[in-house]
């Protein structure tokens, strides 16, 4: 049976999305917005049958299988649990919330309700990361100790765009530290220790991140910028040689080999490329399988992500707002 979705947010990422959904065998029934004419134009641009604002009023319409939460950092909780509490299942952006108080939340509704939700943590999908724990685990490069990873990007230094405003939950760390901490997390195991450096913006969120820890099988050194344009790759070294995964690592879209530094073997991957698509179909096989979590990225991993970046943000120095109401 064709997933019905409904989209709320008309950002980047809906759109992208939009896309990924459709072409998963997916149908998006409708959009929601806080903007009347957002929702309109998007739904006009993308050929959607509904558009509703505010955005819950998408959920009052009903004839939805499956929302997507792609709103700013800040709502995500609200949103979230709007949709957990009509019994509408989530797939919910990242960062999945502000603060690990905030997530807790969101999972205990959803765990209260039974009903399906998973943070849109695209990374563990992709088929080259797949191949990545296969190849560690079968010993390619003897016993995996460190990873190093530089995620740089330049974002528009607009101080009312969600990279930098801290009313909508910005900062480096939160929406792309998310990703080589939740990596690490993955390869190396839980972690022990956790160690942040960091520059703020004037709006009071980080623009750049520094980040040492330990895992339980090695060790992690990571960036997320906002204002250095980084190379955005992995360096994964074993006992008995490393893997670099190139720009972007996220995506693993192709590996190399080596041994003492010098590239020994070229590995492609099957199924490159795919984007978003395989996080979406994971999504459906849940919910034809009548599950109320993916296996594959569990609730546990998303709170266990969301306390390190409450703790490696403490550090930083940086408060949202809505921490000074207890959430
Ligand atoms: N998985 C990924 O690869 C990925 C990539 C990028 C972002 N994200 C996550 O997805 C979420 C949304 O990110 P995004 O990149 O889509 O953000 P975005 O483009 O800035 O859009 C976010 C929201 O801003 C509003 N908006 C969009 N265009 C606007 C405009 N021209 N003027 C005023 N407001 C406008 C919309 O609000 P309304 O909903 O009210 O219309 C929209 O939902 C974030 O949580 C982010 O961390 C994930």
């Amino acid at each position: 049976m064709t997933v019905r979705w409904g989209i709320l947010g008309t950002g980047t990422i809906a759109e992208a999305l939009t896309h990924a959904i459709r072409a998963e065998g997916g149908e998006v029934v409708a959009v929601g917005s806080a903007s009347p004419t957002r929702a309109e134009t998007f739904a006009r641009n993308h050929d959607i049958g509904r558009s509703h604002a505010p955005h819950h009023e998408l959920l009052a319409a009903g004839g939805i299988d499956v929302v997507y939460v792609a709103t700013t950092n800040d709502r995500h909780r609200d949103d979230a649990i709007a949709c957990l509490e009509a019994g509408v299942p989530v797939l919910l952006e990242k960062p999945f919330a502000l603060s690990t108080a905030q997530a807790e939340e969101v999972v205990g509704v959803a765990r209260r309700t039974g009903v399906f939700l998973m943070e849109a943590m695209w990374m563990r999908f992709q088929p080259g990361m797949l191949e990545l724990e296969r190849r560690i685990a079968a010993g390619e490069i003897g016993e995996l100790r460190s990873v190093t990873i530089d995620f740089g990007i330049v974002a528009e230094p607009d101080p009312t765009r969600r990279w930098f405003d801290r009313a909508q939950g910005g900062g480096a760390l939160l929406d792309i530290g998310v990703y080589p901490l939740t990596f690490a997390l993955s390869l190396l195991g839980p972690a022990t220790t956790g160690v942040a450096v960091g520059d703020l913006a004037p709006t009071g969120v980080d623009e750049q991140v520094a980040v040492a820890m330990r895992h339980e099988r090695g060790v992690a050194a990571w960036t997320a910028s906002f204002v250095a344009d980084g190379p955005v790759e992995a360096f994964l070294a074993g006992t008995e040689g490393s893997f670099h995964i190139p720009r972007v690592f996220h995506e693993v879209p192709h590996l190399t080999r080596l041994v003492r530094g010098e590239p020994v073997e070229q590995i492609a991957i099957d199924g490159a490329g795919l984007g978003y698509r395989p996080e979406v179909r994971e999504v459906h096989r849940c919910l034809a399988d009548g599950l109320a979590e993916s296996p594959r990225m569990p609730l546990d991993l998303s709170l266990t992500v969301m306390r390190w970046l409450d703790h490696l943000r403490d550090q930083v120095g940086v408060v949202y707002s809505t921490e000074a109401a207890g959430r």
